[in-house]
């Protein structure tokens, strides 16, 4: 019972109040400690299973993030040719790089070639046309997995669903073969397997095992027609718990990973890939900002912060919650509050009635659970300074 609690405890985000003072907010806080013990944690519950793991750098491409990701040898999903750079300049092997989007340019897709990484995910037979062009005027063989739309639904918001027949992504299954066949004509193409992504914020395991079966059905009729299907990468997902982040800081990965070995059917040979982003990030990172001023209106209080949705755009664009902590309030009374930044939108709101220890100019917040597309979804609106960030002292 002491070492659980023991454990819960050190798995808590813990912030330098006392130097954040100094500093210019708004910034991005990093717990790496927290990050490490989650990439840990990840890696073990797939080290039981043997299955090989992909960053999703679109998640937070922040040097540091990149550095622990090198560090524990996992591989990276990029979804344009700036992240497939970013990877390689953080010393990513180009072997344990993976390329999705659906409007790949072509100078991506040569420097992507260039650098050999180990394969695209192709979104359309137009593309792989494209890629087979591309690698010709190379002389090269560009190794693909098709990306297939699997029609699954992930019960997510209807923004990060991807996997829906009306989403822009991917092939559609019943052209799959067609894709297939082509792949075996196309001289600098080498097709080594399948893609799907169905969303992201999944916190439900029913539309995994969707996909699972969804996918046993589609490897299973192309090796009846003579494909070999030997990779296949079943991207990412797994959501956070936005409401609790203290309480479950590390997502349940083995309970995760334990569908796919349950559900899915692998043949001797064939690797499993995933992608992983907002688990493995999203809990390790808050927007640090500060109190500009406490307006006391008719009916609402509003704490105006200094940061806005420029720096965090998840609760303006999706209604995405985010937990807030003041940090330096010591008032043991409550007051309830509409959290808001200073950009000119009425939808600049982190939060509605909320309720906050009472809060003063001056005060600090954590806004919790923005490691994941918060930093890198900031934007310049109002000519405002993208926020910087900042790491926790590596223990
Ligand atoms: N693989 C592919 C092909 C993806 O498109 C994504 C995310 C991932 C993997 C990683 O998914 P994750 O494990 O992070 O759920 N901006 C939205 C999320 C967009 C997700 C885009 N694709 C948000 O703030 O909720």
């Amino acid at each position: 019972m002491i070492s659980n609690f023991l454990f819960l405890i050190s798995d808590i985000m813990q912030f330098p109040i006392e130097n954040f003072r100094e500093l210019t907010t708004p910034f991005y806080y990093y717990d790496m400690a927290l990050f490490e013990r989650t990439v840990k944690a990840m890696l073990e519950s797939a080290s039981n299973v043997d299955y090989s793991v992909h960053y999703a750098i679109k998640a937070c491409s922040a040097s540091e993030i990149l550095e622990v990701i090198r560090r524990y040898g996992l591989g990276v999903d990029c979804v344009s040719g700036w992240e497939v750079k970013a990877a390689l300049n953080a010393g990513i092997m180009p072997q344990k790089i993976v390329f999705a989007g659906v409007g790949k340019q072509d100078a991506e897709i040569e420097s992507a070639i260039d650098a050999d990484i180990f394969c695209f995910n192709v979104e359309s037979v137009e593309e792989l046309e494209i890629i087979n062009l591309i690698a010709g005027k190379k002389c090269k063989k560009a190794r693909v997995c098709l990306r297939i739309n699997p029609d699954i639904d992930a019960h997510t918001h209807h923004h990060i669903t991807t996997g829906l027949k009306e989403d822009k992504f991917g092939i559609q299954m019943e052209d799959m073969e067609k894709a297939v066949a082509l792949c075996q004509q196309l001289h600098n193409i080498e097709f080594i397997g399948l893609h799907f992504h169905i969303g992201s914020q999944i916190t439900e395991m029913q539309p995994y095992i969707d996909l699972c079966s969804r996918v046993n059905d589609l490897v299973g009729s192309l090796e009846s027609k003579g494909f070999e299907v030997k990779n296949i990468n079943v991207g990412g997902g797994l959501g956070i718990d936005y409401k609790e982040p203290d309480e479950h800081s590390i997502p349940d990965f083995a309970s995760f990973f334990g569908v796919f070995k349950k559900h899915l059917r692998l043949r001797s040979g064939q690797t499993l890939h995933f992608e992983l982003g907002r688990s493995l990030v999203g809990q390790c990172g808050s927007l640090i900002t500060r109190v500009i001023y406490v307006k006391h209106g008719k009916e609402k209080n509003f704490v105006i912060a200094d940061a806005g949705m420029t720096d965090l755009i998840r609760p303006a664009l999706y209604g995405a919650y985010h937990r807030i902590d003041n940090l330096t309030s010591s008032s043991s009374e409550y007051g309830v509050y509409d959290v808001v930044g200073p950009i000119c939108e009425s939808s600049d709101v982190f939060v509605r009635d909320y309720k906050m220890p009472l809060t003063q100019r001056g005060d600090l917040l954590a806004i919790r659970s923005a490691g994941a597309y918060g930093e890198v979804m900031a934007s310049q609106y109002n000519m405002r300074p993208l926020p910087k960030h900042i790491i926790s002292a590596v223990d």
